[in-house]
């Protein structure tokens, strides 16, 4: 194990990397279409909390793992269990987890690269159309742009901790959020905005049912960047003499804050622009939704700013979109290069190369999961219908897996890691945490309820995919 470990140059270089991770798709696009569907205000505080008591502690953990152990989440699951072979698998499901999550957010990132070309060169109408999605999916540029996207992630990735993943999130997290800001404005300033701020922050707690509980923490689990080995592996290039419970505070802020950020951005452009617009009918996949939907959100916008100005405002939105989508495919891919690189003891360099060529085979599979190859488009049946290819690893990676080995982390931190060991890794770097409320609200929930609501969301979510029934209607 001599080859040596990247390292973030500074509190902020994690802080901006992780946030540059948690912000993705979750937050600019699905945040919003899940607020829209579930009662807008009613969903924003039910998120909040769950953000902030029940997923800002694992994140801590997560990282405070990572720290202590200087390893990939195998690595850290194996040392801190005293290499017990059981626990070695739960570290496996999280290198694998972040494997195929990147399969299909590699693809999701080349239909955006597609959307935000055609924005800029002004095909926004072209966009707007219903049929234009499809004819996307099954158009084989997708391979040429999907080829020049994994240039791109992967020479980031070559380039190493500091001068790849910490540069990259240094340049893009500040861009995105300016253009955040400014469309926000943008929007804010258009008539009819106000009938969509009232839906998004004036609850209606008639709206109040277990969907907005259930989506409300699948989502809150996805957009932090927990139970995939990120947030592991990013704490292990994290200095020692870091403060995490700080940091990883400022993570959970920004996230949410873009996520707030982007549901202020839609809401009143879906509302003011569509005024008829039913939340129900929103289609069920909210990705999706960004292509079918958007365009022509910002399409009509043309009779009050003309068609240069939506333009404007749509290419600005997909290149922001972009960015997002960029430094989490980044984060992502970066899990199993550390693995490699701790457990097989093999170069950097070498890591990346086998990487980017299995995530491209599996990859390539998920592009034609949508028509080209009826193999993979009808690929299996379950939850009631034949799925693709992209919709099994979409739904078990990105959501049935998650909150599992969330659990799995809340058992190794409170019941394995002997001596109090993740509150001594915590205070390490901050002098204020041992006996603070925080460290006894982390010590107790890590240890009490959120393992237990976690595995029940495992349970849910596997009831739900898999076998279409939600055990909350139980109730
Ligand atoms: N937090 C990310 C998001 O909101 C989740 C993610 C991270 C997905 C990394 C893929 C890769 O989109």
């Amino acid at each position: 194990m001599a080859i040596e470990r990247g390292q973030f140059s500074s509190r902020l270089g994690f802080v901006l990397a992780a946030a540059g991770s948690a912000v993705g798709l979750g937050n600019l696009v699905v945040f919003p279409v899940l607020a829209a569907k579930n009662g807008g205000a009613v969903f924003l505080f039910v998120y909040f909390l769950f953000a902030l008591l029940v997923c800002h502690p694992v994140m801590m953990a997560e990282v405070a793992m990572g720290r202590h152990t200087q390893r990939n989440p195998v690595g850290a699951f194996a040392a801190l269990t005293s290499n017990d072979r059981r626990w070695r698998m739960a570290g496996n499901l999280a290198i694998l987890t972040p494997f195929m999550i990147a399969v299909f957010y590699t693809i999701v990132t080349v239909w955006i690269i597609i959307y935000f070309l055609d924005a800029m060169t002004g095909g926004l109408d072209q966009l707007a159309r219903p049929e234009n999605f499809g004819e996307v999916l099954d158009s084989p540029s997708l391979f040429f742009y999907f080829v020049v996207l994994q240039f791109v992630v992967f020479g980031v990735l070559l380039s190493g901790v500091k001068k790849g993943i910490e540069r990259q999130a240094r340049i893009l997290m500040p861009a995105l959020f300016v253009m955040l800001v400014g469309l926000v404005v943008f929007v804010l300033t258009l008539d009819n905005a106000i009938a969509g701020i009232r839906y998004y922050l004036v609850p209606d707690f008639s709206q109040f049912d277990s969907g907005v509980v259930n989506a409300a923490l699948n989502q809150a689990f996805f957009s932090l960047s927990l139970g995939m080995g990120i947030m592991i592996t990013y704490g292990s290039y994290f200095s020692r003499t870091d403060n995490i419970p700080k940091s990883t505070r400022f993570v959970t802020i920004t996230d949410t804050s873009v996520a707030f950020l982007a549901g202020l951005l839609l809401l009143p452009a879906i509302f003011s622009f569509n005024p008829a617009t039913n939340p129900d009918e929103l289609s069920s996949s909210s990705v999706a939704l960004v292509f079918t939907y958007v365009p022509q959100i910002f399409l009509s916008m043309q009779d009050s700013v003309g068609y240069f100005g939506a333009s404007v405002a749509a290419a600005v939105f997909f290149v922001l979109v972009l960015f997002a989508a960029f430094t989490s495919l980044v984060s992502i891919l970066e899990i199993p290069i550390s693995y490699m690189v701790d457990e097989w003891s093999i170069s950097r360099t070498k890591a990346v190369l086998i990487q980017g060529c299995l995530v491209s085979f599996f990859a390539i599979f998920a592009a034609m999961s949508f028509g080209m190859s009826p193999f993979f488009t009808d690929f299996i049946p379950y939850g009631g219908g034949q799925r693709s290819f992209f919709d099994l690893i979409a739904d078990t990676f990105s959501e049935v897996i998650l909150p599992f080995v969330g659990f799995l982390v809340c058992i190794v931190v409170s019941y394995r890691w002997r001596n109090g060991g993740m509150s001594a890794e915590l205070a390490t770097g901050d002098p204020h945490y041992l006996g603070s409320l925080e460290e006894r609200y982390v010590n107790f929930s890590l240890r009490t309820f959120i393992p237990v609501i976690l595995l029940f969301v495992f349970l849910n979510s596997v009831s739900r995919k898999y076998f279409a029934f939600d055990l909350l209607s139980l109730l």
